[in-house]
């Protein structure tokens, strides 16, 4: 082989070797770990309680929905729990973050691993049938209060107390907050927002000799029942297949327990995607637009029509 053979091969390698590269997972460390998940009435936030359960792990979990929260801690405990407790609450409201971090003070005297998950799905809450964004501030409002300024809220109340224990911050944030694809206008901003602030923060943390461990998570296309959701609304689905959300809240542990900087699910997307968009933008744009149906109903910002 000739030089230029060698250094690709030698790429390739590289390649293949940080594909392959999972950073060793001891589940015994989770035993005991006193953890909070936001979001965990369904979804990925569900399943992560449930695997964080059979770790034996001390979990407080949050959620608006009373009910299913009761749900969730019975089968927890089933799960084999050390401890699992839960918060009802709104994380869009100051004080059920204050509340939620507080009970896992008061409750566990500790914290190891705060994952911030929760989500609203202000999408779903448009007042017209298109799915382009049409100046609506109030949805703005709400998203960046509940899926933006809550997840800073949170880590600032729990990172006086993973200071102490040279914890983790895990958090959930999604392919959007890498790339943006049409129809994510301000779930995109608040996804692209958060991964901007904890980047910087994770290097502050650094400069100021904090052993706290911050996991960004770009979370792809995941069967959270979103999907069939978004088809109701606005009667179309994108056509690529979601990955089972308990494989997803999965790689989340293990990339929070290994103390990466950022994971990615399902790799084959997430990860493909986010390195494509980065070398080649506009191909990649026109590649997204093309998932989505070409005539869509137009937004009334466009079109004249009242909002
Ligand atoms: C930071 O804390 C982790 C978890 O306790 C530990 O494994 C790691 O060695 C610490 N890092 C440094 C630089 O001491
Ligand atoms: C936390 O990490 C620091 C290094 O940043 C290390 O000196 C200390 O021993 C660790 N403490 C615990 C409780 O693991």
């Amino acid at each position: 082989m000739g030089k230029l053979g060698w250094s690709l091969f030698l790429l390739l390698a590289v390649l293949v070797g940080y594909i392959w590269y999972e950073p060793a997972f001891d589940p015994e460390s989770l035993r005991g770990a006193r953890v909070v998940v936001t979001g965990c009435s369904s979804g990925i936030g569900e399943q992560m309680a449930y695997h964080y359960a059979g770790f034996g792990a001390r979990v407080l979990i949050t959620a608006r929905r009373e009910g299913r929260l009761k749900e969730v801690v019975a089968k927890m405990k089933d799960l084999g729990a050390q401890e699992a407790i839960y918060v009802a609450g709104d994380m869009g409201k100051p004080e059920d973050c204050e509340r939620t971090i507080q009970t896992a003070k008061e409750k566990f005297g500790g914290l190891d691993y705060l994952v911030i998950n929760h989500a609203s799905l202000s999408t779903l809450k448009k007042k017209n049938k298109s799915p382009f964004w049409d100046g609506d501030m109030d949805i703005l409002h709400a998203e960046v209060t509940t899926n933006y300024n809550s997840y800073i809220q949170l880590a600032s109340l729990a990172l006086p107390l993973l200071h102490k224990t040279n914890g983790s911050l895990v958090i959930v944030g999604s392919m959007a907050g890498k790339i943006a694809s049409p129809f994510s206008t301000f779930y995109a901003g608040t996804k692209f927002a958060l991964d901007g602030f904890f980047a910087s923060l994770r290097q502050e943390l650094v400069m100021q000799g904090v052993n706290v461990s911050i996991t960004y998570c770009v979370i792809g296309l995941v069967d959270t029942g979103l999907p069939a959701k978004f088809k109701e609304m606005f009667g179309f689905l994108m056509d690529i297949p979601a990955a089972p959300p308990s494989d997803c809240a999965m790689a989340i542990i293990r990339g929070g327990a290994a103390r990466q900087r950022e994971i990615y699910y399902p790799w084959r997307d997430a990860w493909v995607a986010t390195k494509l968009s980065t070398i080649v933008p506009q191909f990649f744009e026109s590649l997204t637009r093309g998932i989505y149906p070409q005539k869509l109903e137009k937004s009334p910002l466009f079109t004249g029509e009242e909002n």
